[in-house]
């Protein structure tokens, strides 16, 4: 499984540098044994609960404002103090052992034509077998010695749950959604977000009976100094000139953020097939996928990060150029014992969620 996993990654990230090299100064991409100079880690982390909590947006607020899948550390909570959370857990849903961060993003839901909503189920991604649905997670780091990783306590939001269109979003794609035509990923080797075909940062607006799969780009600069702000966005930036894309990690940042981090980027695959009927969608054709934000254009897809690494586990395994799941200093995790590590339903709802529900969790109808 590990060869045709590192094969299949090193296509992808090939067609990348083809794809950017044009655009940057020195587009420096990651991948030790490749012979890039960088560092990329990319690794699953199964659920650990799928609920209406957000310990950043809505801290203490049970249940928050609209439903998450969140994955990582045990120590997820209502609320999360700025404390070093690695210390707080006692297990990981992702492949590392070291890592007990938490990460979360919005749910999706199918809008039937009668008005009730089902909620899409998320599954395991490419070369992640065994997962128990989740996240797929990505950090990458120019080359040794170059990133600074987080701090405990650091967390950060990406992403805007309010936004509904393309208005400002920079010429490099930092979230989009990928339709798959067939099983399988659809054999499509692109890098995330640079399928000039099948990739928008909006809802695919054709039926997708391979699935979907939704990623999400975290900023690459950090003010060295707050583990958070009030909107929990204006302690890290973009760099001078504007996001990059996925794993192109080069790029300056201002005087006002110095302090180059990891670039994170997460990745979701909903499992559509189900939903790809046309004769069940809305009559005048428009997609009737929604975010469980209430969002139906998917410009507000989101996400979030509570730091979580054991000591410098994180630094070191970017310093060392760690790739994909090739890092000797990490322990591994089989799918099997990462997948018990799960955190018990907190948030209190009116209905059973996986069945046809008569309006979002939360009561977002869409808009
Ligand atoms: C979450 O926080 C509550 C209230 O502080 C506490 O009772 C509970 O043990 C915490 N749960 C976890 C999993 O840490
Ligand atoms: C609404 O439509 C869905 C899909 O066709 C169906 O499964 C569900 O039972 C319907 N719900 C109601 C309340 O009619
Ligand atoms: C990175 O830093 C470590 C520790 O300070 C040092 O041992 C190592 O030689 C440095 N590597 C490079 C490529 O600069
Ligand atoms: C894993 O990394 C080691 C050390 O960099 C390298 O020798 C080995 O070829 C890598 N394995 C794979 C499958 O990439």
């Amino acid at each position: 499984m590990f060869q045709p996993y590192v094969l299949a990654l090193s296509a992808l990230l090939g067609h990348a540098a083809a794809q950017t090299g044009a655009e940057l100064d020195q587009p420096m991409l990651a991948g030790g044994p490749r012979g890039g100079p960088g560092a990329m880690l990319r690794f699953g982390c199964s659920q650990i609960v799928i609920e209406r909590l957000d310990p950043l947006v809505d801290p203490g607020i049970n249940p928050s404002a609209h439903m998450h899948q969140i994955v990582g550390g045990d120590a997820f909570n209502a609320s999360m103090p700025l404390a070093d959370i690695a210390k707080e857990a006692s297990c990981t849903s992702c492949h590392f052992k070291e890592d007990l961060s938490n990460y979360w993003t919005a749910n999706l839901y199918f809008r039937a034509r009668n008005g009730s909503y089902k909620r899409v189920p998320q599954v395991a991604n490419q070369f992640n077998e065994g997962d128990n649905a989740g996240i797929t997670i990505y950090y990458t780091s120019p080359g040794a010695n170059l990133t600074t990783a987080f701090k405990p306590g650091f967390r950060m939001l990406t992403g805007d749950s309010m936004r509904r269109t393309s208005e400002n979003l920079g010429k490099n794609m930092q979230q989009c959604y990928r339709c798959y035509q067939s099983p399988n990923f659809g054999g499509s080797m692109y890098s995330p977000c640079m399928d000039p075909k099948w990739d928008t940062d909006h809802f695919p607006t054709q039926p997708c009976p391979g699935g979907i799969r939704s990623n999400i780009n975290f900023p690459i600069c950090w003010d060295g100094k707050n583990l958070d702000t009030p909107n929990h966005r204006d302690h890290v930036a973009h760099p001078v000139g504007g996001a990059p894309s996925f794993s192109v990690v080069s790029g300056k940042c201002p005087a006002s953020h110095p302090v180059k981090i990891p670039q994170i980027m997460l990745e979701v695959v909903w499992d559509t097939s189900g939903f790809a009927n046309k004769d069940d969608w809305p009559e005048d054709g428009s997609q009737p996928l929604v975010l469980s934000s209430g969002d139906i254009t998917g410009y507000g897809q989101h996400a979030d990060y509570v730091f979580g690494w054991e000591g410098d586990s994180l630094q070191k395994a970017m310093d060392n150029r760690c790739y994909l799941r090739n890092c000797t200093l990490l322990t591994e995790l089989s799918p099997k014992v990462k997948n018990k590590c799960t955190v018990p339903t907190a948030a209190q709802e009116k209905f059973h969620l996986d069945e046809w529900l008569p309006e979002l969790p939360g009561g977002g109808s869409g808009i």
